[in-house]
């Protein structure tokens, strides 16, 4: 592990110590160990340098007394406040948004994934080049670029030229990230167009959304082959997963898992994760997955809220699932509203959490009875594959049937409705 010192500004709106426990997760994510926390009161961050001359002095002067070379600040930087702050402190300087993109960098698996990964990461390093870093990078998107480039204009510099590379290679990624993105955006319309309900799994990271989902898959007997990846690492799934799940009472819905929040989500990022993240944007009922053992879970919160609203998503319904109660020491399961106290790991906990789903998804279901002709025997097939068949009997004219079904089907089914 290689030992860091971080550094924030305390802003009177922030919760600092849930802001240094955040950032010190993601530098332990990317192997770095933190060894000192340093801060500033500060209402705006110094154009020049982001924190103050005493206190970049002071930073200075423990990285030589403590032997650290590594400063990581509590926040994007801008390139000049990067460079004056790497010649000032003599440290290789890392902002929040850089350790963002590295964790998210090393957890890409998929094409896709890699691709708006490695976009964003390009995005946020185009204007904080510096010439020996160009020359590095020169290397390395020379070989990608494929049959390399020539200096057009006699007077581009090198800097300018490199940039120039860096540049076409974004637009080659994107491209290629768009031809991706058109398989998944018609998968996604086919699946909306399907009219079965889309529920997305929303939450901090870690928060124990893929543990959810994986359980309930469980739960509903559907092939353990379709599980997503859960682990006890920060932003362990990039993609999202959808699945469907067929309840016994023939109620269906599309599950869908995917990135988690942190605080300062990069731009560059969420505009790479766009389409990754549609199937949120688009989703009936968002299920708020919250870790409520966490001692921050109140400002994890906040920032997923706050993350919605930046995605769009902030107008969907939402159920609040505060999950590890296991370990949060509260009773579970118990439900109130649009709110639950449960563990991903138990059943009696799902099962309250599927009651709620349907609540909310269903609830312009009807109960009503119909006489369906043996003739017409389609219909009759459709009820048994899509509603909630409460009671079945055959007649000498036909099966009279009373269901619980969608708007949709009572709509198509109207001519055969019965009075009890
Ligand atoms: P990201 O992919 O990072 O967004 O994480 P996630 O929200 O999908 O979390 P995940 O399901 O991977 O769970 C994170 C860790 O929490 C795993 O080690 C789970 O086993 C654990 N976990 C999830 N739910 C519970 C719970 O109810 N109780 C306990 N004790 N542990 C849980």
């Amino acid at each position: 592990m290689r030992k860091a010192i971080l550094a924030s500004l305390e802003k009177e709106d922030e919760d600092l110590d849930y802001k240094i426990d955040e950032l010190s997760s993601l530098a332990s994510a990317n192997n770095m160990s933190t060894e000192t926390i340093i801060s500033q009161k500060l209402d705006h961050p110094n154009s020049a340098t982001y924190f103050g001359k005493g206190k970049v002095e002071e930073i200075k002067d423990i990285s030589i007394q403590k032997e650290i070379d590594l400063l990581i600040v509590n926040d994007e930087l801008t390139p000049t406040q990067l460079r004056n702050l790497t010649d000032l402190t003599q440290m290789e300087v890392l902002d929040k948004t850089s350790l963002i993109l590295d964790i998210f960098a090393s957890r890409a698996n998929t094409k896709e994934a890699k691709l708006q990964v490695e976009i964003a990461r390009l995005k946020y390093q185009l204007p904080r080049l510096r010439v020996s870093q160009l020359n590095k990078l020169d290397q390395q998107t020379a070989g990608n670029a494929g049959g390399g480039y020539t200096n057009r204009g006699s007077g581009e510099t090198k800097s300018e030229l490199n940039k120039r590379v860096i540049q076409q290679r974004i637009s080659r990624l994107s491209n290629k990230l768009s031809e991706i993105e058109k398989i998944h955006s018609n998968e996604s319309k086919a699946r909306r167009n399907s009219h079965l309900k889309n529920v997305a799994l929303v939450g901090y990271t870690n928060s124990g959304k893929s543990t959810t989902l994986n359980n309930l898959l469980r739960l509903c007997g559907i092939s353990p082959n379709k599980k997503v990846f859960e682990k006890d690492m920060l932003f362990a799934t990039l993609d999202t997963s959808v699945r469907k799940i067929s309840f016994s009472d023939n109620k269906k819905i599309l599950l869908s898992d995917t990135v988690g929040f942190v605080s300062d989500l990069p731009h560059q990022l969420v505009e790479s994760f766009k389409s990754t993240l549609s199937e949120v944007t688009n989703a009936d009922l968002l299920i708020h997955v919250i870790d409520s053992s966490d001692k921050h879970a109140e400002e994890m919160t906040k920032t997923t809220n706050k993350t919605l609203k930046e995605i769009g998503a902030d107008k969907i319904p939402v159920i609040y699932a505060y999950n590890k109660s296991d370990l949060a020491n509260t009773l579970y399961p118990y439900s109130t509203g649009n709110e639950i106290n449960y563990c991903a790991k138990d059943p009696n906990s799902l099962e309250e959490l599927i009651k709620m789903i349907k609540a909310e998804l269903f609830k312009d279901y009807t109960v009503n009875t119909y006489l369906i002709p043996f003739s017409e025997g389609k219909y009759l097939e459709q009820l048994n594959g899509e509603a909630t068949i409460i009671e079945q009997q055959y007649l000498v004219n036909g099966t009279k049937i009373t269901a619980e079904v969608s708007p949709i089907l009572a709509k198509k089914l109207n001519n055969f409705i019965i009075k009890d």
